[in-house]
């Protein structure tokens, strides 16, 4: 969601830079932006924001500036327009703010503020804490004015605020993300490491209800309740910045999509270590709770099927949001494996905290390291994509499969098993990516594109396949899609088949082969296009796309055929693959 950058070091060009940094977070969602910088001869403080994408805009109408910040913003309180856009400033024009997250308790700290005289021009939230920092600095110093405005907002809040007298950021959060990038005399700061990767890879990722007062070339973290000093440590984000960047590809979507067999064969060679441990972890706790939110829930959803097919073992499985509802079960000895590429979602940090709470033991599997999620649990594994900047989430998503193989198979003390089939898949979804069959795919997309609504149809395994597919087909073609357990079809959808319906079906050589080849029939009888995702062509399919299988992981390369369908989809529509209407790569509000 909202992105931040911040910058203060020697070059001259601050808000240029600021502009760079935001526009490496765009993939994060937004409708709006604005940077803020402050000239140091005369001190003062100079906007600029806009509604929309940043797009070509440049920022040369700002004076020479060594110390800017900037912000994203994706609307929560107040519609989009420029005025709601941070940065915000207080009355006087000499603190300016931005904020992620939300303010609770906003309404009731405007009013008063109002009472006292401030004029307060936006109707955001986050306008208001500046203001409110404005009237506590008539009686404190600034740093300690930002720490007790804090200390008074309910919520989950990531606060940056300049006082144009000061040459320093003053950053604290609790909830939403920020790290600090230490740089040769300068220093940054992002809600996301990303952005920071071109400058730096020295990074301090601040802790919950952390304060930092960031000067060009020194930083001094506090704790925002007590005030006392934290001794802190950098740490080396182990990406490189060639890996955040598009490269020959035209999209993100496009180049993470091709990433996969390479990164499944690392998870093959180098993952079961980490495997093992979990599986160790899983088989020492009594019932293992997995969790996730949109793609990453769908991965768990798989390894529900995996744990119990691959290693006899029953674990649950609830999505971010409601497994709040369900932790009633949780004990000190229930085992929570929490599934996240960004580390960051909110719904999944909540829920950790709640199982935290029933002393519960929490392993992660995330791709960004040091993130949020990352700290809070007790045993880490990195999924290993690289970074992902594309909204809908792909290689991380057959990332967390690949591994949740890995941990079934060591569950059983199987795991060069696991590794076999892993090969195999990333072989199938390569065969996918560089032969006749992204043609295939491409030629299916120009045939289905105009359809209204389409349906996906798996059982067992090839069922969170089919939620998967429909998911990226909804999230950057915005055509309706639904995927379904077959055996669901005759219970209500097969109603709403007729001639023409593209109905996806997958069909890999297992168990659910004859029950879903039934399923297809049903939908073929009713007019149905079908559309065979399969091992073998059978003659009921309309449009066949092969894919050799690849034991328990042909999910993988079946869910590279639905990533292209849907990129294809969005291409033919002339949609945005990498940046789709109203959604997110980091959804950290609830
Ligand atoms: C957003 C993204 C999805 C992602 C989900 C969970 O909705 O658009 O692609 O699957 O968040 O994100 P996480 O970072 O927790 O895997």
């Amino acid at each position: 969601m909202c992105g931040i950058f911040g910058y203060i070091g020697n070059k001259e060009n601050a808000a240029e830079i600021v502009l760079e940094g935001l526009k490496r977070l765009e993939y994060r969602g937004y409708d709006s932006w604005g940077v803020a910088e402050v000239t140091e001869k005369n001190h003062l403080i100079s906007v600029k924001k806009r509604v929309g994408k940043i797009g070509e805009a440049n920022i040369d109408d700002l004076p020479a500036s060594s110390f800017a910040f900037g912000h994203t913003r994706w609307a929560t309180h107040g519609g989009v327009t420029e005025v709601n856009a941070h940065p915000h400033l207080d009355c006087s024009g000499k603190i300016t703010l931005i904020h992620n997250g939300i303010f609770e308790n906003y309404e009731e700290i405007k009013k008063e503020l109002i009472r006292k005289g401030h004029k307060i021009l936006s109707e955001t939230d986050s306008e208001v804490a500046v203001h409110l920092i404005e009237e506590l600095n008539k009686k404190h110093l600034f740093n300690e004015a930002v720490r007790l405005a804090f200390n008074k907002m309910e919520g989950l809040n990531a606060l940056v605020v300049i006082n144009s007298e000061e040459n320093s950021f003053v950053a604290v959060r609790s909830g939403s993300p920020l790290c600090i990038g230490f740089g040769k005399d300068a220093n940054y700061l992002a809600s996301d490491p990303i952005a920071l990767l071109i400058h730096t890879k020295e990074v301090y990722f601040l802790e919950e209800g952390e304060m930092a007062v960031i000067e060009k070339r020194k930083v001094q973290i506090f704790d925002s309740k007590t005030k006392k000093i934290v001794n802190f440590k950098t740490q080396k984000l182990n990406w490189t910045f060639e890996q955040g960047e598009k490269g020959k590809f035209p999209h993100f979507m496009l180049k993470e999509i091709y990433e996969q067999p390479d990164i499944i064969l690392e998870i093959a060679s180098n993952g079961f270590i980490q495997a093992e441990k979990a599986a160790q972890i899983i088989k020492d706790g009594y019932g293992t709770y997995l969790v996730g939110c949109g793609t990453a829930s769908y991965a768990c959803l798989a390894g529900s099927y995996l744990f119990s097919k691959i290693a006899k073992k029953h674990v649950n499985f609830a999505v971010g949001s409601e497994f709040g509802y369900s932790l009633d079960f949780l004990t000190k000895d229930s085992v929570v494996l929490a599934l996240s590429q960004s580390g960051e979602t909110m719904d999944i940090l909540e829920s950790v905290k709640k199982a935290k709470e029933k002393k519960a033991k929490i392993l992660s599997l995330v791709n960004v390291l040091g993130s949020s999620l990352y700290r809070m649990s007790d045993f880490k594994m990195i999924i290993g994509a690289g970074p992902e900047r594309s909204v809908a989430s792909t290689k991380a998503f057959t990332g967390m499969v690949s591994h949740l193989i890995l941990i079934a198979y060591s569950l059983i003390d199987e795991s060069e098993k696991g590794r076999q089939i892993l090969i195999k898949a990333a072989k199938n979804s390569k065969q996918i990516l560089v032969s006749k069959e992204v043609e295939m795919i491409k030629e299916l997309a120009k045939k289905i594109k105009s359809k209204k609504h389409l349906y996906v149809i798996g059982r067992g395994l090839s069922y969170p396949t089919s939620l998967e597919t429909a998911l990226k087909i909804k999230e950057i073609s915005y055509i309706h899609a639904e995927g379904l357990a077959a055996g669901e079809l005759k219970h209500g959808p097969l109603a709403l088949i007729e001639k023409g319906t593209p109905c996806i079906c997958f069909l890999p050589n297992d168990e659910t082969y004859g029950a879903n080849l039934a399923g297809a029939m049903e939908m073929k009888a009713r007019g149905g296009f079908i559309i065979g995702v399969s091992f073998k062509p059978h003659e009921i399919f309309d449009y066949y796309i092969p894919v050799g299988d690849a034991g328990e992981a042909t999910i993988i390369p079946n869910i590279v055929v639905s990533q292209l369908l849907a990129y294809y989809l969005a291409i033919e529509l002339k949609r945005d693959p990498d940046k789709p209407r109203n959604l997110a790569k980091s959804v950290t509000v609830k």
